[in-house]
């Protein structure tokens, strides 16, 4: 019981871990750009992604090196023991991909694995330690993007990274916050002796020597990170999956009674998909497929919203906060009901996106009340009573469109580092339904299409989406905040195409969520006036405010000017820079 209240003490932390990478500042942060705009969470990866540019890069060089980069300045989310997609765009053709570097379960995992004696879901096994991780994605999705589409020679675009690692880079106020942050966790942790031997390594990388606090202006170095860099620059992705590192990865999990063996992470591949793609008021959405519900249920609801006169209406008053919030809540029980991994069933995407399925929604939602999630979603609840990621965006000076969105899952991830590797290892088991057949009022799904299966893709949000008007590239956005991603990439699009925003007010500008279960309507701290949320009361709806939510980096082009604008989100110290 101690130890129950424990973890979930832990799992607070983490959580909280998570938003401190998204404090607001008032700083403005968009630029222009003619020959090139890198916009992503950190300065240094942005820097990178701009010199890349600069030496004749394209832009998916620049997003492999960003990514590479992030793995080292940004390591609560920025990864290579993680997964992901990227979508990319060629202005050339027209032609949009989706590369699929998402984490798969390992031939062990079961359905029931993270349920106790008693059949309850344990939370924690799933978000702490090896259990939790999935066969990381990052790398292999990396090499293949290089390989299909880069420019550069593969060494080149890492190359930044391992001087990061190996050299160190400054923390800033908020980095050396989050590392010391890690401390609680590290304390809260005393006791429980799984979580002190599993995240030793983690812990022992993670503070300093001497145990004092970190400090803005510490350089922080990563030996073990650095030569894992250098072994995947001289040997591609086989030093990773199936070489040295793949070797010291699985011999951790057997010490710890993980489960991913070294034929796991040789069997892991990364795929090229055809994106999704859907039609909003005369632009072109392309976003991710499964396994992601992200672009599937953004155009869902980008459908569903085009029968509402919304620019017309106050952007904040309560009839389009009512409109937007019914239409993510019919949409997010599509979401629970049928996603998961398209390669082990069928996802009905086709019907889902389509303006019938939108039309037949609209019909449902009343303009005047809140309709419960208990009443639409009967069919598949049991019981009726009863967060790091990282997104960055990239043009380059030919037009080719990248958008990224990658992740530990939770901040920091599963807390496991593999002994001599100094690359942080993903909890994404955690994206699986838990409990199979039971779904219920606080957000728990146990629906058939994402229970876990051996090498099957746990079902992601994220929601990395490239918008075209009239064959070029307009938008590239895309956010984290696990399930409310695709709302958060739903609100910065229509406060752009709706609401005639500018790219950073449309960033910047205040956010609601609603995932169907709970049943609530999560709003912006920021965005409360009392009378508006009265009115929204009156209709039905329960309201929870929040400090944050998402983190949306992105770039749109602006026809006045003729450039690309990057709008790095006021939430956290991110950085657009342009050439
Ligand atoms: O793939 C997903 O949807 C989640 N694992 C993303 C996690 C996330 O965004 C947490 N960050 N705030």
């Amino acid at each position: 019981m101690a130890s129950n209240r424990r973890i979930l003490g832990i799992l607070i932390i983490i959580c909280l871990l998570a938003q401190w990478a998204c404090i607001t500042s008032d700083e403005e942060n968009t630029v222009p750009g003619k020959n090139g705009v890198v916009v992503s969470v950190d300065q240094y990866a942005s820097q990178i992604g701009i010199d890349i540019l600069k030496k004749g890069g394209n832009a998916v060089d620049a997003a492999v090196a960003v990514g590479f980069a992030l793995a080292v300045t940004y390591p609560a989310a920025g990864n290579i023991g993680g997964g992901g997609f990227m979508i990319i765009r060629f202005p050339d053709t027209r032609e949009a991909v989706a590369i699929d570097f998402r984490e798969m379960a390992p031939a062990g995992a079961t359905p029931n694995m993270y349920l106790d004696e008693k059949g309850n879901y344990d939370r924690a096994k799933s978000y702490l330690g090896h259990l939790a991780v999935g066969v990381p994605g990052t790398v292999k999705g990396f090499e293949y993007a290089m390989q299909k589409y880069g420019n550069l020679p593969w060494k080149e675009v890492i190359a930044p990274a391992i001087d990061l690692a190996e050299n160190g880079f400054v923390l800033n106020k908020r980095r050396a916050k989050a590392l010391n942050g890690l401390k609680q966790i590290q304390k809260l942790s005393k006791n429980f002796e799984d979580m002190i031997t599993k995240s030793e390594e983690f812990f022992r990388i993670f503070s300093k020597p001497d145990g004092s606090e970190f400090v803005e202006g510490d350089i922080f170095f990563q030996i073990d990170l650095a030569e894992s860099l250098k072994l995947i620059s001289n040997q591609g992705s086989a030093a990773f999956y199936e070489g040295k590192i793949a070797e010291l990865i699985a011999r951790d999990m057997e010490k710890h009674r993980g489960l991913i063996t070294k034929d796991d992470l040789a069997k892991y591949e990364a795929f090229v998909r055809e994106p999704v793609k859907g039609n909003y008021r005369g632009y072109e959405i392309i976003s991710m497929p499964p396994p992601s519900s992200g672009g599937t249920i953004l155009i869902e609801m980008l459908n569903v919203l085009e029968g509402f006169e919304l620019g017309a209406m106050e952007r904040y008053g309560p009839e389009a906060l009512h409109v937007i919030s019914e239409t993510m809540r019919f949409a997010y029980l599509d979401r629970a009901k049928y996603m998961g991994d398209k390669q082990f069933g069928d996802i009905p995407v086709k019907r889902l996106i389509s303006k019938e399925h939108a039309q037949s929604i609209k019909e449902k939602i009343d303009l005047d009340r809140a309709i419960p999630s208990s009443e639409i979603g009967e069919d598949i609840l049991t019981n009726e009573k009863a967060k790091e990621t990282t997104h960055y965006s990239i043009i380059d000076k030919d037009g080719i469109a990248v958008a990224t969105t990658y992740t530990l899952n939770g901040g920091f991830g599963s807390f496991v580092i593999a002994e001599g590797t100094g690359i942080i290892l993903n909890n994404e088991m955690a994206d699986f339904n838990m409990k199979p057949g039971y779904t219920d009022d606080k957000g728990l799904i146990g629906t058939e299409p994402n229970l876990i299966a051996p090498y099957k893709r746990m079902l992601s949000s994220m929601t990395p989406t490239i918008i075209v008007k009239d064959g070029k590239t307009f938008m590239i956005t895309g956010s984290p905040g696990g399930r409310t991603i695709i709302n958060t990439v739903l609100n910065v699009i229509i406060n752009v195409i709706d609401f005639k925003m500018n790219i950073q007010e449309a960033v910047n500008g205040y956010r609601i969520n609603h995932e169907w279960m709970p049943d609530v309507l999560i709003v912006e701290k920021e965005g409360i006036n009392e009378e508006v949320i009265d009115s929204l009361k009156s209709m039905g709806h329960e309201i929870k405010t929040i400090r944050s939510l998402g983190d949306a980096h992105s770039i749109c082009f602006d026809l006045g000017t003729g450039k690309y604008h990057g709008a790095a989100d006021k939430r956290s110290s991110g950085s657009a820079i342009e050439y």
